[in-house]
């Protein structure tokens, strides 16, 4: 059996169609996650026949219960990987520390410029010239762990949120699979802060 990979999306889902629309990693994305009933991260797993669960918040009382009951589910669905695609939560420690190494995120931003949840708006405010996208893997601190892969982006003059955004997405849109990529293919080893991509990648 290959590498099982869980989604966790929910949001309008575009990072989680780059990742179905690349053959190489389709075929391992096994489940999509989603806190949201109506997001279009859902609506797109369906579409692309894969098996979906809204795990609703307001079932559980805590983060980390909410947490306890997602972790049991990727523990029965066999889950070795873990990605973020627009998934607004803050995950627990011990969800984090189950995933480590096997848990990844996309940013918009080159961290550790900008974390946080407003990243693209952030720099267009700072009036940064550059931004970017950073693919990393999530540990206990939020857009904080070793970065997989990053790549610049520029800020053009008349640039607002909608469009620097969107520029973004392309970028992150190519990235995200490929990070996925590596990731599964057991070409990447973390080392620190740092992570090595192998050789033939
Ligand atoms: C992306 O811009 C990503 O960087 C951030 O959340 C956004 C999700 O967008 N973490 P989408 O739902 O994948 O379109």
């Amino acid at each position: 059996m290959g590498a099982r990979v869980a989604v966790l999306a929910s949001g309008k889902g575009s990072n989680l169609q780059a990742l179905l629309d690349d053959p190489a990693v389709r075929p391992s994305i096994a489940l999509v996650v989603s806190d949201r009933e109506a997001s279009g991260a859902l609506l797109r797993a369906e579409d692309a026949g894969v098996a979906t669960i809204f795990l609703d918040p307001k079932a559980y009382e805590t983060r980390d219960a909410y947490d306890r009951a997602l972790l049991d589910i990727l523990t029965v669905e066999n889950i070795e990987h873990v990605v973020l695609a627009g998934s607004v939560r803050i995950l627990s420690a011990q969800l984090v520390r189950a995933y480590e190494d096997r848990l990844l995120n996309v940013h918009p931003a080159l961290l550790p410029a900008f974390p946080g949840p407003h990243a693209v708006r952030d720099a267009l405010e700072w009036g940064a010239k550059v931004t970017g996208v950073t693919v990393h893997f999530v540990d206990e601190e939020v857009d904080h762990g070793p970065i997989v892969l990053q790549e610049a982006v520029p800020v053009e003059p008349g640039d607002d949120l909608d469009s620097l955004h969107a520029r973004i997405q392309e970028v992150e849109h190519r990235l995200y699979p490929l990070a996925l990529r590596l990731l599964i293919e057991g070409k990447l080893s973390v080392e620190g802060r740092l992570v090595h991509v192998l050789e033939g990648a």
